[in-house]
C-alpha cells in the first residue's frame, strides 16, 4: 500500500459536499464498531474464532443448520443490545431533505450498507422529522431510496422451501425456544449444542425450515440494478467503515471516480484502495463522520 495520504481537510471536502447533487454512501462493519457490534476483519473480529466463510453460506446451512442459526442467534442478540452510535445518527440526520439542503442544496443522498445489523434503520427511525413519503426500501424505484440493507437483515427470516419463499421481519428474542442461551456457548467457543431442525426457526406460512436473510457468500446481494443506477450518477461516494475487500460493494467508489466523482473514505485505518480516494478522513467514524458532514453537536 502507498504512503501516499489524500486529502484530509475538513474544509474542502466541505466545499465538495456542498456542490454535490447525487451523493451516496458505501458503509461496512466499522460504521457499526462503536455500537459494540465486532467488525469481520478488524481488531476484535468474531469471525477470527469463527470463520465467516465457513459459516456464512448456503452450505454450511444445509450442513449444519443448528450451528449456523446459533450463530446468527448470536448475532441478532448482540445487535438487539447496541444502539445507533453517532455516526448512524450523523448519516440518518443527512437523509434528511431539510438537514440536507443547507449542507448540499438540491441534493439526493442514499444510504448502501453492507451491515445486516439493522443500526441504520434504527437511526432513520428515530429522526423524528425523518422525511415521510420517501420510501426506505428500494420498492419504489422512481422514489429515492433512503437505505439500501444490500447484504439483507439479521432480522427478516426466509422460508427455504423455494415454493413458498416466505420473508418477514422477526426481532423476537430468543427467536425460538431452543436457541435461548446458546449464544454463550458461541461467545465461549465452547462445545455446542445440537439442536434438531424440527426446533429450528420455521417458516411460519408453509412449516419449512426457515433461515437467516442474510445474503452469504456465493449469493447475489439486494438491489443490486438500483444501486448501478445509483453508482452511475453519483458525483460523490463516502465510503464508511468498509475494509473495502467483498465485491461489488468494493468496486463502488472507483466506479464513481471513473466518471469524474469524488470519493471521501472514513475509516479507523489504512483500507483496501484508499489511496486513490479524493478524501481520507483516518480515525473512527463516529468522531470523523459527523463533524465532516457538518452534524457535530458540541
Ligand atoms: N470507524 C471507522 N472504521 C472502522 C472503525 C471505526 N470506529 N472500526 C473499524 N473500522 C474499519 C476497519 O478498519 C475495517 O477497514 O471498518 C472496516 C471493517 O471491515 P470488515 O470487517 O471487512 O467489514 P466489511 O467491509 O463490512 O465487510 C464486508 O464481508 O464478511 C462479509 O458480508 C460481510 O458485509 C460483510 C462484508
Ligand atoms: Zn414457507
Amino acid at each position: 500500500m502507498s504512503t501516499y495520504l489524500p486529502n484530509d481537510d475538513m474544509a474542502s471536502f466541505s466545499r465538495v459536499l456542498s456542490k454535490s447533487k447525487h451523493i451516496i454512501a458505501v458503509a461496512g462493519a466499522g460504521l457499526s464498531a462503536a455500537s459494540g457490534i465486532p467488525t469481520f476483519r478488524g481488531a476484535g473480529g468474531f469471525w477470527r474464532k469463527y470463520d465467516a466463510i465457513s459459516l456464512a453460506t448456503p452450505e454450511a446451512f444445509r450442513n449444519n443448520p443448528s450451528r449456523v442459526w446459533q450463530f446468527y442467534h448470536y448475532r441478532r442478540e448482540k445487535a438487539l443490545q447496541c444502539e445507533p452510535n453517532p455516526a448512524h445518527m450523523a448519516l440518518a440526520a443527512f437523509s434528511n431533505k431539510q438537514i440536507r439542503e443547507v449542507l448540499a442544496p438540491r441534493s439526493t443522498f442514499t444510504l448502501i450498507t453492507q451491515n445486516v445489523d439493522g443500526l441504520s434503520r434504527r437511526a432513520l427511525d428515530s429522526i423524528p422529522s425523518s422525511v415521510p413519503g420517501i420510501d426506505i426500501d428500494a420498492g419504489a424505484i422512481d422514489s429515492q431510496p433512503v437505505l439500501l440493507e444490500m447484504h439483507g437483515r439479521l432480522f427478516d427470516v426466509v422460508c427455504t422451501s423455494s415454493a413458498c419463499g416466505h420473508r418477514e421481519l422477526n426481532f423476537t428474542s430468543p427467536i425460538v425456544p431452543a436457541l435461548a442461551g446458546t449464544e454463550k456457548f458461541v461467545e465461549a467457543a465452547d462445545i455446542e449444542p445440537e439442536i434438531p431442525t424440527t426446533d429450528l426457526p420455521r417458516c411460519s406460512k408453509c412449516g419449512a425450515l426457515a433461515r437467516p436473510g442474510v445474503v452469504w457468500f456465493g449469493e447475489v446481494p439486494h438491489y443490486l440494478d438500483v444501486i448501478s443506477k445509483l453508482v452511475d450518477k453519483a458525483d460523490l461516494c463516502i465510503v464508511v467503515g468498509t475494509s473495502s475487500t467483498v465485491y461489488p460493494a468494493a468496486g463502488y467508489a472507483s466506479e464513481v471516480q471513473d466518471h469524474g466523482g469524488k470519493v471521501a473514505v472514513f475509516n479507523l485505518d489504512r483500507s483496501e484502495g484508499d489511496e486513490d480516494a479524493d478524501f481520507l478522513f483516518l480515525g473512527p467514524c463516529e468522531k470523523t463522520l459527523p463533524a465532516a458532514l457538518g452534524l457535530k453537536k458540541d
